[in-house]
């Protein structure tokens, strides 16, 4: 496995540098919140810090109900993909959402006059973006291409940082479908799957909404309604509750390796197989998938909800996250530096390279997390050590969360670059790097990696 095998080399090369690398830690789990010095758990358990507690820090396992900065509320827009000026590296956004709307892990590139593209290469992570600020109601469209081949998966996506999701999700064996579903607190059904059909096929630009309010769901292509499901069809009488996705959600695209050797093998079939990397739908050496713009409509939030403010939404409750516990809040958190959490945000460093940082928490999440409930981490697994958890279906790329940085990722990135032709050649991006220890580590992972 990928995983631990870079696992293995980020301990050896840390011992070799003499410093000190955070030990992957165990899962945390809604029973096992993570320790006060990684307070923030990230999508699939991982426990850290800075980037942790932005987007999808979940707060039913992080240490406490604070250590998640507040979800920056809703923006309507149109946000053209080209230039790709409003996307920042997860590895440099520290949550100031007025300047920035989209955060990407991996390597977005820009596309001809049209748009960008998500590139995946072999023994990456894929590509992911993530809008900045959160939606609670609204219309979200995408105008988008999907990728092709065995095991390669294109989503746009609604998630929440507590897990509830609505997908468009292409495989890459069926160019002529689109899966949609959606799913409520992570809870892994996957009988809400339903196929739709593309007409003209999905390598061609469409538009895909997701038209979400607080009593029904909608799916539409190019305009047209294609699934509607409503929320009182969606009762949960075990539970006691409905099983709708109820809790601000982030826009999230994203192409990633569902079949890549070694993931679970219910993932790898749902993905059409094994990805092949020698394909004919490789260009350059990369799989690809564009994104012409976003276009965003912000519904109201619902009449009932607490209002306190208009700048966020608020967990009030970290035991029961529903659409009875989120209150509007002014409260806006923006950390001084990735050593930063919602409990203790900091201050920002005067210059970026003279910071010695000695903390060794992890400050980005690894890995690629698009993959929504499909790449949900094995559960149960809390206490065990990187790589050490036992399997379950779905499990998609979780093997990446356990390593420092993930198994392609690089702190500081270089920005997307800029390139007219799909003639770009894809280089490891090894930019400006953060000052701190993790960093270098995380840097020479990078290049092991590669
Ligand atoms: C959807 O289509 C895929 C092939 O693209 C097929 O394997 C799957 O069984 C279909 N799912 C449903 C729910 O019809
Ligand atoms: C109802 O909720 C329980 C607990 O979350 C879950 O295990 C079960 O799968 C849900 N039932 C259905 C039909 O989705
Ligand atoms: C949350 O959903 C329940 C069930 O649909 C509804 O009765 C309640 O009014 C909703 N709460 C808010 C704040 O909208
Ligand atoms: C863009 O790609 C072309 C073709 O590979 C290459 O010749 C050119 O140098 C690239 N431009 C930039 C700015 O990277």
């Amino acid at each position: 496995m990928v995983g631990r095998t870079v696992a293995a080399a980020a301990l050896s090369v840390a011992a070799f540098a003499g410093s000190v690398v955070a030990q992957a830690k165990g899962k945390a789990t809604r029973e096992n919140h993570c320790p006060a010095d990684s307070p923030c758990a990230g999508l699939y358990g991982d426990c850290g810090i800075g980037a942790f507690c932005l987007g999808g820090c979940d707060i039913t396992m992080s240490h406490s109900i604070e250590a998640c900065v507040p979800n920056p509320i809703c923006k309507k827009g149109d946000y053209k993909m080209n230039p790709m000026d409003d996307i920042q590296d997860i590895g440099k956004y520290l949550g100031d959402n007025s300047k920035t709307n989209w955060q990407a892990q991996g390597k977005p590139i820009k596309y001809k006059e049209e748009g960008l593209l998500l590139t995946m290469s072999e023994d990456s992570s894929g590509t992911l973006l993530a809008s900045t600020f959160y939606v609670w109601y609204g219309k979200m469209c995408a105008s988008m291409t999907s990728s092709q081949g065995k095991g390669v998966v294109t989503a746009f996506i609604m998630m929440s940082d507590v897990k509830d999701e609505i997908d468009f999700e292409w495989i890459g064996t069926d160019i002529n479908t689109v899966q949609s579903n959606y799913y409520s607190q992570g809870v892994t059904d996957y009988t809400n799957t339903k196929n739709l059909t593309v007409s003209g096929g999905t390598l061609d630009f469409h538009d895909y909404c997701i038209d979400w309010s607080p009593e029904e769901l909608k799916w539409e292509i190019d305009g047209k309604e294609v699934r509607s499901v409503k929320k009182s069809e969606t009762w949960n009488s075990t539970a006691n509750h409905f099983d709708y996705p109820q809790t601000p959600s982030r826009i999230m695209i994203s192409l990633w390796p569902a079949g890549k050797a070694g993931n679970a093998k219910g993932t790898v079939d749902w993905a059409g197989g094994e990805i092949d990397w020698n394909s004919p739908y490789m260009t350059n050496g990369f799989y690809n998938a564009g994104i012409r713009d976003v276009t965003v409509e912000c519904y109201d939030p619902p009449s009932g909800a607490k209002k306190g403010g208009s700048k966020s939404y608020k967990y009030t409750d970290a035991k029961s996250p529903t659409n009875n516990t989120i209150e509007l809040s002014d409260d806006f958190v923006i950390l001084g530096s990735l050593e930063g959490t919602g409990e203790d945000p900091g201050e920002p460093s005067k210059t970026e390279s003279s910071s010695k940082s000695t903390n060794t928490a992890l400050q980005v999440p690894g890995g690629i997390i698009g993959g929504g409930a499909r790449q949900e981490a094995p559960t149960g697994a809390a206490g065990s050590s990187a790589g050490g958890s036992g399997g379950s279906s779905g499990s998609g790329a979780s093997g990446d969360g356990n390593v420092v940085g993930g198994s392609d990722f690089t702190q500081g990135l270089k920005g997307p670059e800029e390139n007219k032709s799909l003639g770009v050649s894809i280089e490891p991006g090894l930019g400006k790097m953060g000052g701190s220890g993790l960093a270098i580590v995380v840097a020479i992972l990078g290049l092991i990696a590669l």
